[in-house]
C-alpha cells in the first residue's frame, strides 16, 4: 500500500477506536422482538429497590454516570476480578444499593422465558437509571439499546472528575466524552439526588471558601460533626427537581466543583436558567443522558451480553 494510503488508514482505524460515538447500533427498541415486556420489567423491579433503599435510585444514577465515564457503557464497572483490579476497587465510594438494583432487575429480566440471558447489563443500567430519574419526580425520557457488555474492568482505567475541580477542568473530562459544557451543567444536577461523604467537601467549610454562604458552612459543620455525610440537595434530596441549581444561587452547592457552576461567570448563565426552567432542565438532561449512553458503546465484535453481571461469562 501507498504510504499515504496505510496512513489514511491508520488514521481511520486509531478514530475508530478512540471514538466515544460507537452509538450507530443502538435503538429505542431493539429488544422489542426478543423482550417485549423488558420496560415494564425493570420499572416494576427498580420501583420495589426504591421502596426497600431511599439510596437506590441516587446510586444507580451514580453507577450509570461512572460506567460511562470510566470505559464507556459496557457495565464493565459491575465486574468483580478476583485479583481485586476492577473499576469498584478504584472507585471505593459507589454504593452497594446501585448493585444490588441492577441484579434484582436483571433477575426479574431473566425470570422471563422470553428475555432470558438476551439483554445486557449495560442496557438494564441504562433503564434502570432511567426509571430511578422518573421514579423520583424527573424526565421520563426514552432510553436507546442495543449496548453489549465488556469483558473487563481494571482500575487503572478509571478517570473521574474530581470534587475540587474548577469549570475548566471539568469541561476538558466532560469534552472527552463528547458532551459540551451544558451537557456538563444539566448531568451535574443528578447531584439533585443522594449524597456525599464529608471527606470530599469538608476542605471547604470553617470559612475556608469564600463561595459558601456561612449559615450552610455552619450547617454542614454541625451534619459533619454526627454523621459522615450530607445531602447533595439538602432542600429535596430524595427528589428530582430543580433545587440543585436554586441552591447554587444560594451559595449552598455542597461540592466544589458544583458551586464553581455559579461561581464562574462563564456557566452562571446556564445555571440561573435552569433555576429559573425546570421543564428545560428536565429536557436538556435528558438529552445529555443520550449521549452520554452513545460513550463508547461495545457491540457483539468486541462485547457479550453478560449471564451475571458480576462477571464475564
Ligand atoms: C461534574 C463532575 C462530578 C463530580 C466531581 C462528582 C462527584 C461526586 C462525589 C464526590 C459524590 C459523593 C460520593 C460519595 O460520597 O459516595 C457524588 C455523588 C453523586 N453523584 Fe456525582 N459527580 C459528578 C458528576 C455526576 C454526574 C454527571 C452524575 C449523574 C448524571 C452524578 C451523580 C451523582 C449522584 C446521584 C450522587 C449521589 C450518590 C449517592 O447518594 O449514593 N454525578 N458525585
Amino acid at each position: 500500500m501507498h504510504s499515504m494510503a496505510k496512513l489514511a488508514a491508520a488514521v481511520v482505524v486509531q478514530v475508530a477506536v478512540i471514538s466515544p460515538f460507537a452509538a450507530a447500533q443502538l435503538r429505542a427498541d431493539y429488544y422489542a422482538g426478543v423482550c417485549p415486556s423488558l420496560e415494564a420489567i425493570v420499572r416494576s423491579s427498580v420501583k420495589q429497590s426504591m421502596v426497600k433503599s431511599p439510596i437506590s435510585a441516587p446510586a444507580t444514577l451514580r453507577l450509570f454516570f461512572h460506567d460511562c465515564a470510566a470505559t464507556g457503557c459496557d457495565a464493565s464497572v459491575m465486574i468483580i476480578s478476583s485479583t481485586g483490579d476492577d473499576e469498584n476497587a478504584n472507585d471505593y465510594t459507589l454504593k452497594l444499593e446501585g448493585f444490588q438494583t441492577i441484579l434484582d432487575a436483571k433477575a426479574a429480566v431473566d425470570s422471563d422465558p422470553q428475555c432470558r440471558y438476551k439483554v445486557s447489563c449495560a442496557d438494564i443500567i441504562a433503564l434502570a437509571t432511567r426509571e430511578s430519574v422518573s421514579q423520583s419526580g424527573g424526565p421520563n425520557y426514552t432510553v436507546e439499546l442495543g449496548r453489549y457488555d465488556g469483558r473487563k474492568s481494571m482500575d487503572r482505567s478509571v478517570r473521574l472528575p474530581h470534587p475540587g475541580d474548577n469549570l475548566d477542568n471539568l469541561n476538558a473530562f466532560f469534552s472527552t466524552l463528547g458532551l459540551s459544557q451544558t451537557d456538563m451543567i444539566a448531568l451535574s444536577g443528578g447531584h439533585t439526588l443522594g449524597a456525599a461523604d464529608c471527606g470530599f467537601f469538608k476542605y471547604r467549610i470553617g470559612g475556608n471558601d469564600q463561595s459558601m454562604n456561612p449559615s450552610f458552612d455552619a450547617q454542614l459543620q454541625g451534619t459533619c460533626a454526627k454523621q459522615n455525610f450530607a445531602f447533595l440537595d439538602d432542600v429535596t434530596p430524595i427528589g428530582f427537581d430543580n433545587f440543585y441549581y436554586r441552591n447554587l444561587q444560594n451559595g449552598r452547592g455542597l461540592l466544589g466543583s458544583d458551586q464553581v457552576l455559579y461561581t464562574d461567570e462563564r456557566s452562571r448563565g446556564t445555571v440561573d436558567f435552569y433555576a429559573a426552567n425546570q421543564g428545560t432542565f428536565f429536557s436538556d438532561f435528558a438529552v445529555a443522558m443520550t449521549k452520554l449512553g452513545r460513550v463508547r458503546v461495545k457491540t457483539a465484535a468486541d462485547g457479550e451480553i453478560r449471564r451475571d453481571c458480576r462477571y464475564p461469562n
